[in-house]
């Protein structure tokens, strides 16, 4: 097998995982996603974070072919949650004398977690660990993606280990550095990632990014996804920007229809948006597109519409929810418009406008409500409802 260096002495350990459905059973993995774990070889032998526990042993044959019959003396700790920390047990059962490195919130959670007690070094900012040639110093990263969330940087060779931060999903399939891979599709990758494991936490990320500005850094090292080191300016700024809430001038529009009409109201101010120029516009059904995917491009672009048919008085399940996954991730400064249509009495319109107030987003008015199918009155309407939220993205983007 592959020996992959990031540097002299200091390796690549990472699993493909291409079985997986749905990462934290939730978030869906279409083209999988990796576990990185590295490993640095010195006066002293040390691990940076570990692997999922469904691949301890792929894990530990790559790490057998490096150290053949050497020891591991310490193993880092940058997160606790188990998709980094599940071959911990393992890793302690195969190297008895090993000692845990972490900071004082991490050692609570890995008690919690695997009844680990002893062994232990804690860290704080800027405590230095040194193994030899290579000292590693620790910077906390709190809530990015939880609160003992750290980052550990290796000063000789500037190689950030970044843990969550710069993450992407995606398998690496061939390609482990960014300048062997296709970029484009591990940004939307790198963005899906942050926007639904991370995207809740941007204020502290903003601080992460402040934090680490002081750090000279040739190479970030996640532990999801691809090592930069061709494009680290290119992923700083799209952390940048994403954790700011700053978008690009584009609409979204979320649709729930059991019978088409509320569908048909979509296309009509689609139609209408991209007559007046607006590139960016994408049309989801929650019943179909899982929330992941709308989340990302609520990330992405300025604008949002959602329309929904009334469901026994309420706004449709599938919109309603979708709605409740924005509404958890606190995304801040976006412009939303509403629509919808009812039956025989409503319910979505009036549901989404409750929403319009807990979310907080500039409104365009007025919502649309149609009776049945689109007729010319509503048409109107929609187009002008349209025009609204085209004005507003001439101004703000
Ligand atoms: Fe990749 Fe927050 O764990």
């Amino acid at each position: 097998m592959h020996k992959t260096n990031l540097a002299e002495n200091i390796y690549y350990l990472g699993v493909n995982d291409r079985r997986t459905h749905l990462f934290e059973n939730l978030w869906p993995l279409p083209y999988g996603v990796t576990y990185n774990s590295y490993l640095i070889v010195d006066e002293k032998v040390c691990l940076i974070d570990t692997v999922d526990r469904k691949f301890t042993d792929d894990y530990f044959q790559q790490l057998d072919n490096i150290l053949g019959d050497r020891k591991v003396d310490y193993v880092v700790i940058n997160h606790v949650e188990p998709d980094h920390s599940g071959s911990l047990a393992a890793l302690r059962s195969k190297y008895p004398d090993i000692t845990l490195v972490g900071n004082k919130k991490t050692f609570p959670m890995i008690q919690n977690f695997y009844g680990i007690t002893e062994d232990t070094i804690t860290v704080s900012d800027g405590d230095e660990l040194d193994l030899g040639k290579h000292k590693l110093n620790f910077y906390t990263i709190p809530m990015v993606h939880w609160p003992e969330s750290m980052v550990t940087f290796e000063s000789t060779q500037n190689i950030l280990f970044s843990n969550d931060a710069f993450g992407s999903f995606g398998t690496l399939d061939g390609g482990i550095f960014d300048d062997e891979i296709n970029l484009s599709f591990y940004e939307e990758e790198a963005m899906r990632y942050f926007t639904n494991i991370v995207g809740k936490y941007c204020p502290h990320t903003q601080r992460a990014l402040i934090k680490l500005e002081g750090l000279e850094i040739k190479m970030i090292a996640p532990s999801h996804g691809p090592i930069w080191r061709s494009h680290i300016p290119y992923i700083l700024e799209k952390y940048q920007k994403w954790s700011s809430y700053a978008a690009d001038k584009g609409v979204v529009i979320i649709v729930g229809s059991m019978y088409g009409n509320t569908e048909k109201m979509a296309d009509v101010i689609a139609r209408q948006l991209a007559l007046r120029g607006i590139k960016n516009i994408r049309i989801y059904d929650p019943s179909k597109t899982h929330v992941s995917h709308i989340i990302s491009d609520v990330f992405k672009y300025k604008g949002v519409m959602v329309g929904s048919c009334a469901y026994n008085n309420e706004m449709f399940p599938t919109v309603e929810n979708a709605l409740n996954e924005l509404l958890h991730k606190g995304i801040k400064d976006r412009v939303l418009g509403v629509f919808g249509s009812y039956s025989w009495n409503g319910g979505g319109v009036k549901n989404l406008e409750k929403f319009s107030e807990q979310i907080k987003w500039e409104i365009v008015n007025p919502s649309v409500e149609e009776k049945g199918a689109l007729k010319k009155d509503k048409f109107t309407e929609a187009v002008a409802l349209a025009n609204a939220m085209a004005d507003k993205l001439e101004e703000d983007c």
